[in-house]
């Protein structure tokens, strides 16, 4: 089955800003470098580009993030929210929060939020959202949230196979990928109003609501180095705060696993 059409997508979505605009592609390089062409050439916010393959989709920390044809969703959506450079972290949140709702009802399972950006069903991930943003002095021009849905794959690489899932491999059944699409993208539009005017108070809850590691101790991996501490909460701009033997740590980026 070919990457359902925009006049498909758009039938019943009824949203007032997310996805008012739709751009559909068999194969693109990724849907967050399309969108950012289309932040940079002046589109409107709402506007979302899809795809069915991705020959360089991105994930974060500079990784690839690789999703055979036609079992994935792989979406990107420009906005253009009032909100501080330093804040734009708290976007991650909105999508995951948006992600969530949606993904529960239709797999009727509690979902899991893991710091930064990644969901999980039953423990393991199905979905990870990386946000790309393009600023201006301290201001945001725009942000671009690019959300990937493991829907039904059955097998995944043996790298990951024993951390990732799919909605199909989680309620053991086919899903209509364009249900959750629609699904995702009424919750997004929904909570947007509150977003686009900076009031992230009620995603910040979803999300911790959805977070098992605080109160855990564990080690945040990066690039060269690992710190360890006890996962205390989040900073209000979507960092870590970690309790260190050297004191309070917020860090930004990076993996964390629970240790204890
Ligand atoms: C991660 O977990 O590392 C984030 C993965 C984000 C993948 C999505 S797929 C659609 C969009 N386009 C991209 O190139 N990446 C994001």
């Amino acid at each position: 089955m070919a990457m359902y059409s925009k006049e498909e997508l758009l039938q019943g979505l009824q949203t007032r800003v997310i996805g008012k605009k739709i751009f559909v592609f068999e194969t693109i390089d990724s849907t967050n470098a399309c969108a950012r062409t289309l932040g940079d050439a002046g589109g409107d916010e709402g506007e979302l580009v899809i795809a069915e393959f991705q020959t360089s989709g991105r994930g974060r920390l500079g990784r690839s993030w690789i999703a055979e044809e036609h079992t994935s969703l792989l979406f990107s959506i420009l906005l253009r929210p009032q909100v501080q450079a330093e804040m734009a972290g708290l976007l991650t949140l909105f999508a995951s929060a948006a992600v969530a709702r949606a993904i529960e009802r239709i797999a009727a399972s509690r979902v899991e939020c893991k710091w930064p950006n990644d969901l999980l069903l039953g423990g393991k991930k199905f979905c990870g959202i990386l946000l790309e943003n393009s600023l201006q002095q301290t201001a945001l021009r725009y942000s671009i949230v690019g959300i990937g849905i493991n829907v039904n794959q059955q097998t995944f690489s043996p790298e990951i196979a024993d951390r990732a899932t799919s909605l199909a491999l989680h309620t053991g059944g086919m899903v209509d990928r364009k249900a959750v699409l629609q699904s995702v993208l009424r919750e997004m539009d929904e909570m947007y109003p509150a977003i686009r005017e900076g009031d992230f108070d009620f995603v910040v809850k979803e999300w911790t609501d959805r977070c098992t590691m605080f109160g855990k101790h564990v080690k945040v991996l990066q690039h060269d180095h690992v710190i360890e501490g006890k996962a205390l909460r989040l900073h209000q701009d979507a960092g870590l705060v970690l309790s260190t033997p050297d004191g309070p740590v917020t860090v930004y980026a990076g993996d964390v696993t629970i240790i204890s």
